[in-house]
């Protein structure tokens, strides 16, 4: 057994060490935990969301695919709506973004009475059904593509990649 005794200057620093550590612990865990959880949210960038649009109704003629996803920006959680248009070239679907590459108005496939175009109303950009741009309309880059999978016969769309077809 040792002899060491400890005197009751060093109990109350130990005592009160401990406690005020504890106590730090305590405060500073949540805090550390709040400033972090975006970080341990799991991402949702790469995910494919499924759409209603069934894959054997798909022509060579594109379509307006509506979908949403749920977006979490750090804290606030929202649902947010996209739209593609989508057409089929043989076996491969393709998938543009329909956000123009001027300023980012919405393009209308065949608007503006442009056959076989998409049309951006706002300032007259035109692309072609690959997306690629018009030259001598605003747009300087053309569409993006959505990367595209098939679960049960339906339409996945994944992640934005720049336009492969253009
Ligand atoms: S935003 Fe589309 S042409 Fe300007």
């Amino acid at each position: 057994m040792s002899n060491k005794k400890v005197s009751r200057r060093q109990f109350l620093n130990y005592t009160l060490t401990g406690v005020g550590g504890f106590m730090a612990a305590s405060i500073l865990m949540p805090m550390i935990r709040f400033a972090i959880d975006p970080a341990l949210q799991a991402k949702a960038e790469g995910d494919f969301i499924l759409t209603s649009q069934k894959i054997d109704e798909l022509t060579d003629v594109p379509v307006r695919v509506d979908f949403s996803y749920e977006q979490v920006d750090a804290w606030y959680k929202s649902e947010v709506s996209e739209m593609a248009w989508v057409y089929k070239e043989g076996d491969k679907i393709i998938a543009l973004s329909p956000v123009c590459k001027h300023l980012g108005c919405t393009v209308n496939w065949e608007g503006g009475e442009h056959k076989n175009e998409y049309f951006c109303a706002c300032h007259g950009g035109r692309y072609e059904k690959n997306g690629k741009n018009i030259a001598g309309t605003p747009p300087t880059g053309p569409l993006d593509q959505y990367e595209v999978s098939e679960k049960d016969g339906y339409l996945m769309l994944g992640k934005k990649i720049p336009n492969t077809l253009a």
